[in-house]
């Protein structure tokens, strides 16, 4: 079988780093993206090492700019890719009011704009070979409202909308379109970085591993027919949204109890650190 190869943002540190070794084992090769070219460089030498048959190209791009952004879509179309994993997120909780005007834009590019600019330039090609899979890490908090984190939550709200919309837009294709909906994440990436601030999350509200959120992302990409959502959390979330959508008074009640407090710690942290 044809060797496949995977784009892969946010692939210098946190979960997409820990991700990259899984994919190689695997045997995919791999096209990498982040803004840090030297993180780029050392994960990609590790791996030549260890799996000398994985190619495995780096390109060094900050996805919350269209100049740079628009250099990688050039270069997409000198490579061939078979699958992306849109990872690269940044999340920034603070309140509404304290948030700068052009971090807000810088961030919504490159949760939102980045991933669907990413796929646009892909997917005529992939029409053509009538194959083809986007991988989107969206988050629980793109299913619910998130205080403290409303652009965040947008924005993978918005990642989620698009990702599904296109699976039915193309659902008679074989192109196939998965959002993945990680609770918090222990182990690796920015949840790891907020407990250093707020603790670990409250037992109620989930959360999930490193391993967890890699395992979740190798079924969808061995998987035939992969679902369309896919949630790494340690509860079931379903009734939790069914709430929130059906009852929206009754959600935002139990969004104020279960997130707002743990949540805010994180917020005014930053807030603090920012009047410093
Ligand atoms: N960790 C969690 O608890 C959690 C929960 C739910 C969903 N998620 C989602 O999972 C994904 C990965 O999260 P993580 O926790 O691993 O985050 P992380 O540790 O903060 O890593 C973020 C990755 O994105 C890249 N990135 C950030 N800004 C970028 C930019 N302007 N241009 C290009 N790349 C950029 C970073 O590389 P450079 O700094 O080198 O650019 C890094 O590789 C995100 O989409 C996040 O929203 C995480």
């Amino acid at each position: 079988m044809k060797k496949q190869s995977i784009l892969l943002t946010g692939a210098s540190r946190g979960i997409g780093a820990q991700l990259v070794e899984r994919l190689a084992h695997l045997g995919y090769d791999l096209v990498l993206v982040a803004r840090n070219e030297e993180a780029l460089s050392k994960r990609a030498e590790a791996i030549k090492t260890k799996y000398p048959q994985v190619q495995i190209t780096i390109l060094a791009c900050d996805l919350s700019q269209r100049t740079s952004l628009d250099q990688l879509l050039v270069r997409l179309d000198t490579l061939e890719i078979d699958i992306v994993i849109h990872n690269a997120g940044v999340d920034a909780f603070q309140t509404f009011e304290s948030s700068d005007l052009g971090d807000l834009e810088r961030n919504l590019y490159l949760n939102l704009t980045a991933p669907i600019l990413i796929t646009r330039k892909l997917i005529s090609k992939w029409l053509i070979k009538n194959e083809g899979l986007v991988i989107s890490m969206s988050s629980l908090a793109g299913l619910f409202p998130t205080p403290f984190g409303s652009h965040y939550s947008a924005s993978k709200s918005g990642l989620w909308a698009f990702t599904q919309a296109l699976g039915i837009e193309y659902a008679h294709t074989n192109l196939k379109f998965v959002s993945i909906h990680p609770g918090f994440v222990n182990g690796d990436g920015m949840h790891e970085a907020h407990k250093k601030i707020a603790g670990s999350a409250p037992i109620f509200l989930g959360g999930t591993t490193t391993q967890d959120v890699i395992k979740t992302i190798e079924k969808a990409l061995t998987s035939k027919k992969p679902d369309a959502i896919y949630v790494a959390n340690r509860f079931s979330i379903k009734p939790l949204l069914m709430i929130t959508h059906l009852l929206p008074s009754l959600g935002r009640w139990l969004g104020s109890k279960l997130m707002k407090n743990y949540l805010s710690k994180i917020a005014y942290h930053s807030e603090d650190q920012h009047k410093q």
